[in-house]
C-alpha cells in the first residue's frame, strides 16, 4: 500500500484498501505507543490550518505527530487575522508549504482544502471544509468499530441527527459503504442526507439506505446508534436550528429497548442529544472513540509521509 504523498480530500480518496491499511497499522501504533513514544517521524514537521473551532481533530493530529517523534506548527488566532487584513488562503498556504512536510487544514469554506491541496506539493489532509466533508473522522470510526465488535462488515449502523449539515457522517457513509456494513439514517425531514450523497451510496456501492425520522422505530435491531449534534452554525437563520435543535435525545427510557451489546458513538462535541446518565453504561463508546484519533492520525501522517 503506498498513501506516500496522498492528499487526504473526501473519502472518495481513498480505497477499501487504504481504510484497511491505515486500521492495520493504528493498531500497530497504539501497541507500540504502550513502550513509549515513536521516532518514526522525527526531522518532521506537521502544519495545522484550522480556521474554525476545534478540540479533538486538531489536538489528536498535534498528539499523534508528537508522539512519532516529529514536530508541530500551527496558526495560531493572531496570524488568522492575518487572513482578516486581506491575505487569502492560498498565499498562506504556499508559505507554510516551505516549513512543514503536511498540513491539516479544516476551513467553513467548502472545497478550499481541495483547492490549497493542488496547489501546495506537502501532503494536505482535510480536517473538515464546512458541511461537505471530514475524512479522517470515519477511520477513527471505523477502528472503534472494529474494536469494539471485531469486525464491520454485517454490523447494522443507524446515523442519528443533522445528516443535512454534519460533514463527519457524510464521510462516514462513504466508508461504512466501502467496509459493507448496513445503514439507516435517522434525521428529521429538513435535516435528511443529501441526495448526492444517497445517489453515490446506490450507485457505486449498491447500498440501498433505508431512511427513518424517529429512533424508536429503529432502536431494537441496529448495533449502533451513530449520534451528531444538529450543526447551529450552519443553518441560514437561527429561528430554524431553534426548531431543530433538541429533535433527539438519547436517554436510559429510550435505550429500554435496544439490542444487547448495542454500541453509542458521536464524533462529539454532544450538546443534549446524549444524556450524560449514558456516560457510565457499556452503550457509551463516546470518549475512547475520540481517543482513538490518536492512533488513526499516527497511521495517516506516518502513511501519507511514506513511513509505514
Ligand atoms: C465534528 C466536526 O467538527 O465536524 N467534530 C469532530 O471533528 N470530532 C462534529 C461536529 O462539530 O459536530
Amino acid at each position: 500500500m503506498d498513501l506516500k504523498g496522498k492528499d487526504i480530500i473526501t473519502l472518495e480518496d481513498v480505497s477499501k484498501e487504504d481504510i484497511e491499511f491505515i486500521l492495520e497499522n493504528a493498531e500497530i501504533f497504539e501497541e507500540k505507543l504502550k513502550k513509549g513514544p515513536l521516532k518514526v517521524l522525527e526531522g518532521k514537521i506537521l502544519a495545522t490550518i484550522f480556521l474554525e473551532p476545534s478540540t479533538r481533530t486538531r489536538l489528536s493530529f498535534e498528539s499523534a505527530m508528537h508522539k512519532l517523534g516529529g514536530r508541530v506548527l500551527t496558526v495560531s488566532k493572531d496570524e488568522m487575522t492575518s487572513l482578516a487584513k486581506g491575505e487569502n488562503l492560498s498565499d498562506m498556504a504556499r508559505v507554510i508549504e516551505g516549513y512543514c512536510d503536511v498540513i491539516a487544514i479544516r476551513t467553513p469554506i467548502e472545497g478550499a482544502p481541495k483547492m490549497i491541496a493542488d496547489m501546495v506539493s506537502v501532503p494536505v489532509i482535510n480536517g473538515g471544509d464546512g458541511a461537505h466533508a471530514h475524512p479522517t473522522q470515519p477511520f477513527l470510526d471505523l477502528y472503534t468499530l472494529k474494536k469494539e465488535f471485531g469486525k464491520l462488515e454485517g454490523l447494522k449502523v443507524a446515523i442519528i441527527g443533522d445528516l443535512k449539515y454534519g460533514r463527519t457522517v457524510h464521510s462516514l457513509a462513504y466508508a461504512l459503504a466501502m467496509m459493507g456494513t448496513e445503514m439507516v439514517f435517522v434525521s428529521p425531514r429538513e435535516l435528511r442526507m443529501p441526495d448526492s450523497i444517497i445517489k453515490v451510496l446506490k450507485n457505486k456501492f449498491g447500498v440501498e439506505v433505508e431512511e427513518k425520522t424517529k429512533i424508536e422505530d429503529i432502536i431494537s435491531e441496529v448495533d449502533v446508534l451513530y449520534m451528531t449534534r444538529i450543526q447551529r452554525e450552519r443553518f441560514p437563520h437561527e429561528s430554524e436550528y431553534k426548531k431543530m435543535k433538541n429533535v433527539y435525545r438519547l436517554d436510559s427510557k429510550l435505550m429500554k429497548n435496544s439490542k444487547e451489546g448495542m454500541k453509542i458513538l458521536h464524533p462529539l462535541p454532544r450538546i443534549d442529544e446524549i444524556a450524560p446518565e449514558l456516560d457510565a453504561t457499556k452503550h457509551a463508546c463516546y470518549f475512547s472513540q475520540a481517543h482513538n484519533g490518536v492512533p488513526v492520525r499516527m497511521a495517516i501522517l506516518a502513511g501519507v509521509l511514506g513511513k509505514i
